[in-house]
């Protein structure tokens, strides 16, 4: 394996290459979340009102820490992905994994520097890939280039792990990401300790998505499709800034062939063929998470069916839109964080003061002295006190 990173290298990364990354935060928004239900079943939603952690973008003084950005040759070809942070003992990496039209700046920068995150993401070095032919500056493939299928993309996993000498993750993606993660634990299980995926769609194209596929296709650009995917038409046809910024971002991609084929590689996919209490199973803890009225809702709900409902746990966010990491990073980091809570990586003593009392009734004894237990820690009580209870898996409606 070599680094194709141009530029001088990192020290302790003879082939790396050293980057600032820009503080882009977001603006401060005071949430009120209701209806946090604790059920296997996601029609059996029991709504209580809770306080949800007010939002805080990073401060002024917080500066994101340094960047550096590796390429490894894959038998797929080349990767790219920049690491931030140290690695620390006895912790899994985090890795990301964006979506079609997107790379980790644009999918993940919202929630990785927003402000409570900070807490969380001190205690993990992240590795965050960019798809190939996504990472900034890319050069645009020749004509005929065989871009990598989502499963070959999950093969170039292991080169970029053992390239940095990790050894497990917990993988959090995003769509095409999220399926490419999936892939990559049900190949690998035993090293991927958890899973945060949002707007998985685990199946194939059936003929009739294809038709509506190929209809659109007929009267739609490529950025308008990719679009689409990522958000609801309501928030398309609302064009907030948020939309409006996304839709510049892709239409005027200088990279938008490449995206192109990306797209072409998830609308390719094959069947994950996940089977509760089968053989293709995810065997880690996972955190399913979709948006109401988000483009992939029901894919989400079919593949909350589909899992160990004792290793899952399903977040459906009201008000979120198609990428709840852009539009809830508040809402999304607590619920990561009770994640981590769950496999015993996040003492009660290294959280905010607002969640630490909201939650310390929740925290089981073995992750508080770091012995990793599956404990319900997605579950919120209620702010009169009332503790939840039922199995493991469960499911949180989190609304404004
Ligand atoms: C991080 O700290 O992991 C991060 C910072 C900026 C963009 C994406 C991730």
């Amino acid at each position: 394996m070599r680094s194709s990173a141009p530029g001088p290298s990192a020290p302790g990364t003879a082939l790396g290459r050293e980057r600032k990354p820009g503080a882009e935060a977001r603006g401060a928004a005071s949430v009120r979340s209701r209806g946090v239900s604790s059920s296997s079943q996601a029609g059996m939603a029991e709504l209580q009102e809770v306080q949800i952690t007010e939002e805080k973008p990073l401060l002024p003084g917080q500066t994101p820490e340094a960047a550096k950005t590796h390429s490894v040759e894959t038998p797929y070809g080349s990767v790219t992905f920049t690491v931030y942070g140290t690695p620390k003992p006895k912790r899994p990496a985090i890795l990301t994994y964006h979506d079609v039209g997107l790379n980790y700046k644009s999918c993940f920068q919202s929630l990785f520097q927003f402000g409570d995150m900070q807490e969380i993401i001190q205690n993990f070095v992240r590795v965050h890939v960019d798809a190939p032919g996504m990472e900034e500056g890319a050069p645009v493939f020749p004509l005929g280039y065989q871009y990598p299928s989502l499963d070959q993309l999950a093969d170039m996993i292991p080169c970029i792990l053992q390239y940095l000498n990790f050894s497990a993750i917990i993988g959090v993606g995003v769509g095409a990401g999220a399926y490419v993660l999936s892939r990559y634990a049900l190949t690998h299980p035993d090293t991927v300790e958890g899973l945060v995926l949002i707007n998985i769609d685990p199946n194939a194209k059936g003929w009739m998505d294809w038709a509506a596929h190929k209809l659109t296709g007929l009267t739609s650009s490529i950025s308008e499709m990719i679009l689409g995917h990522l958000f609801s038409q309501e928030e398309l046809s609302g064009n907030s800034e948020l939309i409006q910024k996304y839709r510049n971002i892709i239409t005027h991609a200088p990279n938008l062939d490449n995206i192109e084929l990306y797209w072409n590689s998830y609308n390719n996919r094959r069947d994950l063929n996940l089977e509760r209490g089968g053989a293709v199973t995810l065997k880690c803890p996972v955190m399913l998470v979709v948006g109401d009225q988000a483009p992939h809702e029901d894919a989400v709900v079919e593949c909350n069916s589909k899992l160990d409902p004792t290793q899952t746990s399903f977040l459906k966010m009201a008000d979120s839109g198609g990428q709840p990491q852009l539009t809830q990073p508040g809402k999304l980091t607590e619920a990561f964080k009770y994640f981590l809570q769950g496999m015993g990586y996040m003492a009660s003593s290294c959280m905010t003061r607002l969640s630490r009392s909201r939650t310390a009734s929740l925290t089981s004894a073995a992750s508080i002295d770091g012995n990793r237990s599956r404990s319900r820690t997605l579950s919120q009580s209620s702010e009169s006190g009332t503790l939840p209870s039922g199995p493991p898996g469960h499911t949180m409606e989190v609304s404004c």
